[in-house]
């Protein structure tokens, strides 16, 4: 367990789900990680828990990306995890229209501005955290909705094709610039983690709906946010040395084919 021995590697949104899942992984291969998030004290009990340092940081504030900054100059792995959906709540009544009719400008912004300004300023910081050793592993979190469109949730979906894109711009930028500092995407889909909740409920419906989520994915479960983990770790791991730019799904088989195959 020693894939990230000697490397610091930083996670945001690693309170909980995926975020989480991965800064775990990270220390069993022996990474030193600073776990960040918004929620201060979900996350520093995650960080306690695994032994890793916690610090604030709101992915869509340029400023907190600075004090950060300041906080670790040095960076060998970035994970741009933190996402939103727009759904989160608590709402005062109906949780908001996402689809591109209804939506209002200040939920779009809101999405775009965790989702999208988050990963800019995160790549951003990460370059130049990595330049002076020259080497590093930027791995960014779209989503399955980042190569679909999604007609419920326009925000997201369009948000997730931006993080996409600009992983692709910046392993070229870094591969230009004659930097090994690398930059992949990683598109889950339907993984079993707190961003379900609002969508699962707590009914004597949860496990049917649960299953009717699932009914379209090939193998007919939900992944699990350890799985997610294991390719983050081979993603930020020397093994993946020859890796930019690349998009690497994790969704049980959905975007291998299409909705409409012929004969089911
Ligand atoms: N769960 C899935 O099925 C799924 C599928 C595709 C993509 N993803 C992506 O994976 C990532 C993690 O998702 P998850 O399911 O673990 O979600 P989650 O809601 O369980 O966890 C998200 C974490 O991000 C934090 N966060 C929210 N806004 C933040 C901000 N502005 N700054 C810093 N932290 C913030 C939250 O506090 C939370 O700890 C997201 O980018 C999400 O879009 C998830």
């Amino acid at each position: 367990m020693t894939r990230l021995q000697n490397k610091i590697a930083l996670v945001t949104g690693g309170a909980r789900g995926i975020g989480a899942a991965i800064a775990t992984a990270f220390r069993e291969e022996g990474a030193a990680v600073i776990l960040t998030d918004i929620d201060a004290q979900t996350g520093q009990r995650t960080a306690d828990k695994i032994g890793a340092t916690f610090a604030r940081l709101d992915v869509a504030s340029e400023a907190e990306w600075e004090a950060v900054a300041r906080r670790f100059p040095s960076l060998d792995v970035l994970v741009n995890n933190a996402g939103i959906t727009g759904f989160e709540g608590p709402f005062d009544g109906q949780p908001p229209a996402h689809d591109p009719e209804n939506a209002s400008l200040g939920d779009w912004r809101a999405v775009h501005a965790v989702n999208t300004d988050g990963t800019f300023l995160g790549c951003r910081h990460a370059i130049r955290a990595m330049r002076a050793k020259g080497t590093g592993s930027i791995i960014n979190i779209s989503s399955r909705s980042g190569l679909v469109g999604i007609p419920m949730a326009a925000a997201y979906a369009a948000s997730k094709a931006a993080i996409r894109n600009h992983t692709k711009t910046v392993a070229l930028y870094c591969a230009g610039q004659g930097l090994a500092i690398r930059c992949n995407s990683i598109h889950p889909a339907a993984i079993m983690t707190p961003m379900w909740e609002p969508m699962l409920g707590n009914g004597p419906d949860r496990a049917a709906r649960e299953a009717a989520m699932v009914a379209d994915t090939p193998m007919r479960r939900f992944g699990r946010a350890e799985e997610v983990a294991a390719l983050a770790v081979m993603l930020a791991s020397d093994e993946a040395a020859y890796m930019t730019g690349a998009e690497l799904t994790i969704d049980g088989g959905i975007l291998a084919g299409s909705a409409a195959t012929p004969g089911g």
